[in-house]
């Protein structure tokens, strides 16, 4: 923490990789490449139980951690240097990402002791920093244009630029209100549909033209979405909102995280870019599927998995590494982690399995979560909508 304090001291050049330095350079911007601050320090408490075992930023989309994905559009933008403010997870973060380098981009750990809130980040993170920087929550996938979002800041020379995304229902959200020229009015939190100023929601993506809180910041708890951000509106001060109208989703909950996964084997939004996608819409990824098999697409199956004779997977699904699906077994609409065993003629649909569950012969199961290594009995069910309690940790 003591390092990054002291404004960024010691990064390094970013390692050359694939698109790295992009969309930046291909705008004729002067910057090749750009500071951000992660978010990664939550808890996860709605990803529970899939949370329990695995950090939030490391459950598997499309087979990958959740943040390789993010990290990886940041690279293509030519934002590579990237600090991580994370908190009691961070050294299990630390030891999946590493320095960064496969990804393109250069990692560094900030971990809290106690939750600071994004603003306590900011403050202990950025002090001193004299060049624009983002701050970007961990837990979203998108497509926004990172090299366009810097563009507009700088032609309003904003002191702050918030990624804005529309949404059906804003009620769960921090909604903005903008004028003509996209300042934005005023913030209001979760407001109920009917009374929002507008359906356009923080999405987690900010650029800072310079740290806007005090060094006092960097030792107790703040929410800069929640205090700064609408106190500057309030002052008139020059806060913008980027709109974009592409993909964006918040990885929040259970039912955004296989949407996530759904999304992303379907081709929707940027997961599948990294990936070798043949036209059939099927990737095995050395997986084995035994002659009477069936499978539609879109489908992604990891290494070392087997699809057994009769076993049937329709998708959209994902299968992670080293898994069996065994013969007459049916899945659908789910993801199944590394090492998840589904046994002969059980049912799986619109499910997640964490890692090295079982699901046990004949065994049903539809809108269910089962967590790490736990065994769903042979004949079990029909269930649905299975939780382990969320307030339990499993042995
Ligand atoms: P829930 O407990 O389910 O609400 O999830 P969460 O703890 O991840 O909270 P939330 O979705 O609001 O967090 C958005 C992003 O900010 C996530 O990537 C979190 O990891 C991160 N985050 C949340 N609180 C903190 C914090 O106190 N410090 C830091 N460094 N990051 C945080």
């Amino acid at each position: 923490m003591e390092e990054a304090a002291r404004g960024g001291r010691g990064w390094r050049r970013p390692p050359a990789a694939a698109g790295g330095g992009g969309a930046a350079k291909r705008r004729g911007l002067t910057m090749t490449s750009m500071r951000a601050i992660l978010l990664v320090g939550g808890e996860g408490t709605r990803l529970r139980p899939l949370t329990f075992k695995t950090p939030k930023q490391l459950v598997p989309v499309l087979n990958r951690p959740l943040l390789s994905h993010l990290l990886g559009h940041l690279r293509e933008a030519g934002v590579t240097e990237i600090a991580l403010a994370g908190a009691a997870a961070g050294d299990v973060i630390e030891e999946a990402l590493g320095d960064g380098r496969a990804l393109g981009v250069e990692l560094r750990y900030v971990n809290e002791e106690t939750p600071l809130g994004s603003g306590g980040a900011i403050a202990s993170i950025a002090a001193g920093w004299d060049a624009p920087f983002f701050v970007i929550n961990g837990d979203i996938i998108t497509d926004l244009d990172i090299g366009a979002l810097i563009a507009f800041h700088e032609a309003r020379e904003a002191e702050l630029t918030i990624g804005l995304s529309e949404v059906e229902d804003p009620s769960e959200f921090g909604v903005v209100a903008l004028d003509d020229a996209d300042r934005i009015t005023h913030f209001v939190e979760k407001p109920p549909a009917a009374s929002a100023p507008s359906r356009w929601i923080n999405a987690g993506i900010w650029l800072f033209a310079r740290p806007l809180l005090g060094a006092e910041a960097a030792t107790s708890f703040s929410r800069v979405e929640e205090t700064l951000f609408p106190a500057l509106a309030a002052e008139g001060r020059s806060i913008y909102g980027f709109r974009h109208e592409g993909y964006w989703l918040d990885v929040g909950s259970v039912a955004a995280y296989r949407r996530a996964n759904m999304d992303a084997v379907a081709g929707v939004g940027p997961c599948r870019r990294d990936l070798e996608w043949p036209l059939s819409d099927f990737l095995l990824m050395g997986a084995t599927v035994e002659p009477g098999a069936h499978l539609e697409g879109p489908l992604l199956v990891g290494a070392g998995s087997v699809i057994e004779a009769g076993a049937v997977v329709r998708g959209p699904a994902v299968i992670g590494r080293d898994c069996v699906i065994g013969g007459g077994a049916e899945i659908r609409d789910s993801v199944l982690w590394d090492g998840v065993r589904v046994e002969a003629a059980a049912r799986v649909d619109g499910c997640v399995l964490a890692k090295d569950a079982v699901v046990g012969s004949a065994a049903s199961l539809t809108d269910a979560v089962i967590p790490h290594n736990s065994t769903v009995p042979a004949a079990a069910g029909p269930a649905s909508g299975i939780r382990s309690d969320p307030g339990r940790r499993d042995p």
